[in-house]
This record gives C-alpha cells, structure tokens and sequence, in this order.
C-alpha cells in the first residue's frame, strides 16, 4: 500500500501564489476526482507535484511513501513512482515514443533491481497498449507527440502510464478533446491500471462523463488553490445543476496584494480640487 500525502501546500509560478494551502492523501488503487472553475490552480497542482522549472512552493510538504518528494528533481520524482498526464500534451521534435519509453523504463529501473526491458522488449509493450486503447501503431514511430490531433495526444499520454506503471497518476484533463469511443477506452484502462494495479488517481476534470467508466471514490470541489469541499460520486453531479458558486465563499482569501494599503486614485475625481 503507498500513500501520496500533500499537506498544506502552497505556491505557483513566478512567485505567485496560486495554491494556498492545498490537504489531499491519495492511497493505492484510489480514485479521486478534482474538479473546479477555470483558473481556480488545477493545473498548477499538477506542476507543483512534478516540479516544473519556474514553480516556487512556499509551504506545505508533499511526500510519496513518506520520501519528500518536493526535495528531488522531475525524474527523480517520476522514478519515485509519480507521473503526470498534461493537460497540453508537449510535442518533442526529434525524440521518438520508442525512445523515450525505453529511456524512461531504464531511468525508473536506475540501479534498482527492476529489470530493463530491451528494445524489442518496449516496442512490444508499446503495441499492446496501443490496442488496448484504440491508438493506432502508425503513432508510435512519429517523434513524440508531433503532428498528433488533441485527442491522439491524450490517448499518447494514456499509453505512457499504462506502459510506466507508476503508483501514483495525476491527469489533467486526460478527457478533453477524446471523442466517445476513445473516452471510453482511456477511462477504462485507467480503471483497470486502479483496480488490477493498485494505480493511485488524481484525475482532474471538468465533466461527469469521464467518471461514468472512471469511478472515483472521492470527488474533491477544488476553489482558489484549496480544497473546499469533499464526497463521493454524487457531488460531481450535483456540480452540475449548481456550479461552483455556492463553494467560492469556501475558498481562502486573496493573498494581500503589495500596495494595498495605499489608497486607490478615483479616475473619475476632478484633478483641480
Ligand atoms: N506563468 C504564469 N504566470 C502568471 N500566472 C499564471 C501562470 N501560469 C498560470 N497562471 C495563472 O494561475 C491561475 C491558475 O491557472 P491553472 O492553469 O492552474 O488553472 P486551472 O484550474 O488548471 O484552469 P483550467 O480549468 O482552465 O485548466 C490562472 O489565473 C492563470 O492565469
Ligand atoms: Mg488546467
């Protein structure tokens, strides 16, 4: 059993801080759901837990199986067991899907007893996991993610956690841009790597129809860098008669802006008096 501990986290991208004071535990084979308003910090989460370059934490810790993750760097965090499927998919000119599975499989095994699979060995993993999800094999040879239409980067994305088998997934909006039938098959192969794997889910998400093959135990109301609110399946529905309005007065308050003491000048005052 591992367990993804954040606790109290906070921070954001050129000193901004976005997240404020963010708690979630994810253990293995949970699924949980984040959902919240458009800007709200979703995807900076997902930076922060990974370590993107230009990302400060300010506060709070994050570990996984009690190793501090926000002390390593991105691979190290990766080979650690976390992974991150973006919301916008980076295209690697240059780099092959090939190339960078086996660099990743060898990266993760990194002098532990894990065994490194050969060449052959990938492409094979590779194929399976392309039928397993509908993504046609001509992909797989194209340099990583170029040229791929949005949900072909979703459903890439999809097949680098299934060939990875991390412990603990964050996907970003891994449904937007799939049309049915793929969204179907990218929910339930996630569903599968949960329940057959022990795959640990932090999926974030804008709509109920990802939760329909992907079920998750939680559903966590995500507003202003923080968790507001938390249930089971039936908050994403009623999300969706009521909005996020009646949980913005939930949300931590505003950072103080600098300045703010200062009084504001009225545009409208008359500049003689
Ligand atoms: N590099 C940056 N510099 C300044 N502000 C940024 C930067 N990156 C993101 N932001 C701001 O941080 C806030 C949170 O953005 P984020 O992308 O995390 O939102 P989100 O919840 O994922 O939204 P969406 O649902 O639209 O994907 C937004 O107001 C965004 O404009
Ligand atoms: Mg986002």
């Amino acid at each position: 059993m591992s367990e993804l501990v954040i606790s109290g986290l906070r921070g954001g991208p050129d000193g901004k801080e976005i997240l404020r004071g963010l708690d979630l535990v994810v253990r293995s084979g949970e699924v949980h759901a984040l959902m919240g308003p458009n800007g709200s910090g979703k995807s900076t989460l997902s930076h922060v837990l990974m370590g993107r370059p230009g990302y400060e934490v300010t506060g709070g810790t994050v570990t996984l199986d009690g190793v501090d993750l926000l002390a390593l760097p991105t691979w190290k965090r990766a080979q650690a067991g976390l992974f991150l499927g973006l919301q916008y998919p980076t295209e690697v000119p240059g780099v092959s899907l090939l190339d960078a599975m086996e660099a990743s499989l060898r990266a993760r095994a990194g002098g532990s007893s894990l065994p490194v699979p050969t060449m052959d060995e990938v492409a094979a993993m590779l194929l399976a996991e392309a039928e397993r999800i509908g993504f046609d094999e001509r992909f797989l040879i194209r340099p990583l993610n170029v040229g791929l239409s949005g949900g072909e980067k979703k459903r890439n994305e999809t097949l680098q956690l299934g060939v990875l088998t991390p412990k603990f997934a964050v996907l970003d909006e891994i449904d937007s841009g799939l049309d049915v039938d793929a969204l179907k098959a990218v929910s339930r192969r996630v569903m599968q790597s949960a329940q057959t794997d022990g795959l640990g889910v932090l999926a974030i998400t804008h709509y109920n129809r990802l939760l329909d093959e992907l079920r998750p135990d939680v559903v966590h109301v995500f507003v202003k860098g923080a968790i507001v609110a938390s249930g089971g399946p039936e908050l994403a529905l009623e999300l969706e008669t009521t909005g996020y309005e009646p949980y913005a007065r939930l949300a931590p308050d505003e950072p103080t802006p600098i300045g703010s003491g200062r009084p504001l000048l009225d545009p409208f005052a008359d500049p003689f008096a």
